[in-house]
């Protein structure tokens, strides 16, 4: 489906944003509480969590958000039953297929934030080639997968002290998996949790943050419209103070 299909957007209502609002970033929570809710293995959440996914980022592009940022698979999140991992890579495997073989129709720039070293060869192999064949679209996606954010902060300091370039807050950000993007505008989570969970901690220095009760797979282009109704109400002074 074409990313910009305005018949299909799942009934969001946003006209469209202006840039104060380029960047977006979701923090997907609640598969599991879903499936629970419903009597079935937490899998299944994830499985709804993909097509949510799919629905949020395609809305997000409808409404003119450049940057989608989502958080699927964190560095703690290994931890988590077999099962459970084994469908959630699958879901990503099968996702990173699909974007390829629909990359001129979505037209979007993926980029993976995260050490791709744990993954399979031909996964990892994917998620490169994914990157490289849509470096020059404009759209972003950013996936953060085996991401941890003070990992990514150590990489990009470890990286600046072998290569001896001075340390400024610029060639930090220049060092993180999100260089060349804009800080995130608004960062989303969901499922009631109220917490960045090592997530962009250093993007986030001037984020608005929402939070809504909304269980990931349940999430609507509505929700959307509600959490960007609501940083449009909000006046963001960077430090500053507010002219009279
Ligand atoms: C958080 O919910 C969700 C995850 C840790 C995994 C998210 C992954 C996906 C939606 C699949 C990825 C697929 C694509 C295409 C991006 P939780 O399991 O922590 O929920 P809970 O707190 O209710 O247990």
């Amino acid at each position: 489906m074409a990313l910009f299909d305005k018949t299909k957007n799942g009934g969001g209502s946003y006209a469209q944003v202006d840039e104060r609002l380029t960047h977006i970033a979701f923090i997907l929570d609640g598969n599991g509480r879903w499936a629970k809710k419903r009597g079935l293995p937490r899998e299944f959440g994830h499985t709804e969590g993909a097509k949510a996914f799919k629905r949020i980022v395609r809305y997000c592009g409808d409404i003119g958000i450049k940057v989608v940022t989502v958080y699927a698979f964190s560095t703690e999140n290994w931890s988590r039953p077999k099962n459970e991992i084994d469908r959630i890579i699958s879901l990503l495997e099968e996702y990173i297929k699909g974007a390829e073989d629909e990359l001129e129709e979505n037209r979007i720039r993926y980029t993976f934030l995260g050490d791709k070293s744990v993954f399979s060869e031909s996964m990892a192999d994917r998620m490169r080639r994914l990157e490289e064949i849509s470096a020059h679209y404009e759209l972003r996606l950013n996936i953060a997968l085996n991401y941890g954010s003070r990992a990514e902060i150590v990489r990009a300091a470890s990286e600046l002290a072998s290569s001896g370039e001075p340390v400024t807050e610029k060639s930090i950000s220049e060092h993180l998996y999100t260089a060349g993007c804009p800080d995130p505008d608004l960062i989303v989570r969901t499922a009631n949790e109220r917490r960045l969970s090592n997530f962009l901690l250093w993007q986030a220095a001037y984020s608005e943050l929402y939070f809504t009760p909304t269980l990931w797979p349940d999430m609507q282009p509505s929700d959307v419209d509600a959490a960007v109704a609501d940083f449009y109400a909000r006046e963001r002074r960077y430090g500053g103070v507010t002219q009279p």
